[in-house]
């Protein structure tokens, strides 16, 4: 070779360089770190059906910052909800024996004085505590005490807003997918201008949606400033108590029995052809808050009536459209219920009895739904469909498959008529359970919000590196690198030409 060494060194060093420096910026350090010691946290995730347990673990010497708090492991307590122990002493704190052995085993002895317990109770204590509020704080004094009589550090055991659970669960699917903050090997840096993703979340009692909004919210109860990381987020929240999707298919049957009167055989429209089944007309239909109103005038709790399902995908849908009210609404535009909701913008993840739902949706029919048109097209043929086919399909106990045209239709109504998602909007929804190895729900940003893991001021160690100057200095480190790479090749193409005429 006859090219001066000087005159190559000086670009093979800008080329590693740039290549450094685009590394720097753009690969994330978590993946380059070795596995330090964690800390851990517990919630409790007291929902009205049942209890899960999740156990959380960040680094050690850091915890300011997104997607360092990672999903440790998860258990789901046997029986029903916390609130389906009332008036049975003792039952409840016994249910979360299971889990909380299975905490101490999985949890460094050494961390156990230094782990946070916290449990938060949704909707189903919420509708308990309307009932009887004596009850329910009894309840949650006795599983505080079980709490209590762990190694751990208890935090607190609480019933859950509505506000608090959606704008918990906003925070939890940011967090996971890292919108707060940006990772890089140097370091973090804040990320402005990043679009935040809405939540929708169906539990058994409640659903929930929030969404960053620039419009004015007409209700102060929907309003809410969040400041995370020196940024404040105005939220819109609701939370429609009774709209969980057990509660709904009991409002459903409550619709049907006072529609149809009282009698042996009550048709149902949703549950599959030659399917009936029998239930009691207190513990099963109205003995709950959400559908006490609507109690027929000679009522008796013990009394059977026999459910007999027709499979009529209209008459279906027409009855639970029935379970919402869309004519009164008080404020510019409303979602349902005379609920002020403005458009809905951006991206949303859908999770818990959503994800389950759309997953059955998909399974039962193999079509991939992305549109309310499609949604509607696989629901009139799940609706078609006989209880044999949907359990050898989805391989669920009765209790669910029986429920799918039902529920299929409520997502449908909600999202659409309810919500206002349309033909446009609706492929922004993606239907998720887990999301960077965590579950998707609102214990995750309870605890971080509880233990000021999501601090409301820029912390110091976080380099505030907005988008646009990051983005300028990786252009940079671009343009260098091609620059280096075409001289090289200039310089190789020119030696080797000149060694080709020799
Ligand atoms: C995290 O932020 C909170 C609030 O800003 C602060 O009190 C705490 O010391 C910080 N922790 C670490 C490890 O930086
Ligand atoms: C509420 O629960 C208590 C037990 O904590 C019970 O003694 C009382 O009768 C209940 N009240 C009502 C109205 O059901
Ligand atoms: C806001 O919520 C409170 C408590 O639930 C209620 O009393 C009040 O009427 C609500 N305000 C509006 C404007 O809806
Ligand atoms: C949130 O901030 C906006 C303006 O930035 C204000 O109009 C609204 O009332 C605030 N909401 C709450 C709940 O403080
Ligand atoms: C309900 O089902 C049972 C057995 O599954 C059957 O004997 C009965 O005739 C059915 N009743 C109606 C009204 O379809
Ligand atoms: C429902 O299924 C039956 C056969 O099980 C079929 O004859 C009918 O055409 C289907 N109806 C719809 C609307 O798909």
């Amino acid at each position: 070779m006859s090219v001066p060494c000087a005159r190559i060194v000086p670009v093979v060093l800008l080329l590693v360089l740039a290549v450094v420096g685009i590394l720097l910026l753009v690969v994330p350090a978590r993946d380059v770190e070795v596995p330090p010691e964690h800390m851990y946290g517990i919630v409790l995730d007291a929902g009205s059906s049942h209890t899960s347990v999740y156990i959380y673990k960040w680094p050690a010497d850091k915890q300011n910052g997104t997607g360092i708090v990672t999903q440790h492991s998860e258990c789901q307590a046997k029986g029903g909800g916390i609130s389906s122990y009332a008036g049975v002493r003792g039952a409840a704190a016994g249910s979360l024996t299971e889990c909380l052995d299975q905490a101490v085993k999985v949890i460094p002895t050494s961390r156990h004085r230094q782990t946070p317990i916290h449990l938060g109770a949704t909707a189903g204590m919420r509708l308990l505590k309307k009932v009887n509020a004596t009850e329910s704080d009894r309840l949650l004094k006795e599983v505080e005490n079980k709490l209590r009589s762990y190694p751990f550090i208890f935090k607190e055991a609480a019933i859950l807003s509505g506000q608090q659970e959606g704008a918990y669960g906003w925070v939890t699917v940011n967090y996971l997918l890292e919108n707060f903050v940006k990772y890089g090997f140097v370091g973090r840096w804040l990320n402005p201008g990043r679009q935040m993703i809405g939540a929708l979340d169906l539990g058994g009692a409640s659903t929930q949606i929030t969404f960053e909004t620039s419009e004015r919210v007409e209700n102060d109860n929907n309003s809410m400033n969040l400041t995370l990381y020196g940024q404040t987020y105005r939220l819109y929240t609701q939370s429609f108590l009774c709209y969980g999707q057990e509660e709904f298919l009991r409002k459903l049957l409550a619709h049907l029995i006072t529609t149809q009167g009282v009698k042996t055989y009550i048709s149902h429209p949703c549950y599959p052809k030659e399917f009936n089944t029998s239930i009691k007309l207190g513990k099963d239909v109205f003995d709950s808050p959400c559908t006490k109103h609507n109690r027929p005038a000679q009522f008796s709790p013990e009394k059977s009536v026999t459910l007999v399902g027709t499979g009529d995908y209209q008459s279906c849908l027409d009855n639970v459209k029935k379970i919402f009210n869309f004519n009164d609404c008080s404020y510019s535009k409303c979602s349902f219920n005379g609920v002020f909701q403005p458009s809905v913008k951006g991206s949303f993840m859908a999770f818990s009895a959503y994800y389950f739902s759309h997953r059955y949706i998909n399974t039962l029919t193999n079509m991939h739904i992305t549109s309310p048109r499609q949604m509607e097209e696989a629901i009139q043929l799940i609706c078609n469909m006989t209880l044999s086919e949907i359990t050898e399909k989805t391989k669920q106990i009765k209790k669910y498959t029986k429920n799918v045209c039902a529920v299929s239709n409520f997502i449908k109504v909600l999202l659409t008529e309810g919500y206002h998602f349309d033909s446009l909007s609706f492929p922004s929804i993606s239907f998720e359970k887990t999301a960077g190895g965590a579950a998707v729900g609102w214990a995750l940003g309870y605890m971080l919000s509880l233990s000021n893991m999501v601090p409301a001021e820029s912390p110091g160690v976080i380099k505030s590196l907005p988008y646009g100057p990051w983005f300028c200095i990786l252009f940079l480190f671009l343009i260098l690198l091609i620059t280096a790479l075409g001289y090289l090749l200039m310089t190789y193409r020119s030696t080797t030409n000149k060694e080709g005429m020799v």
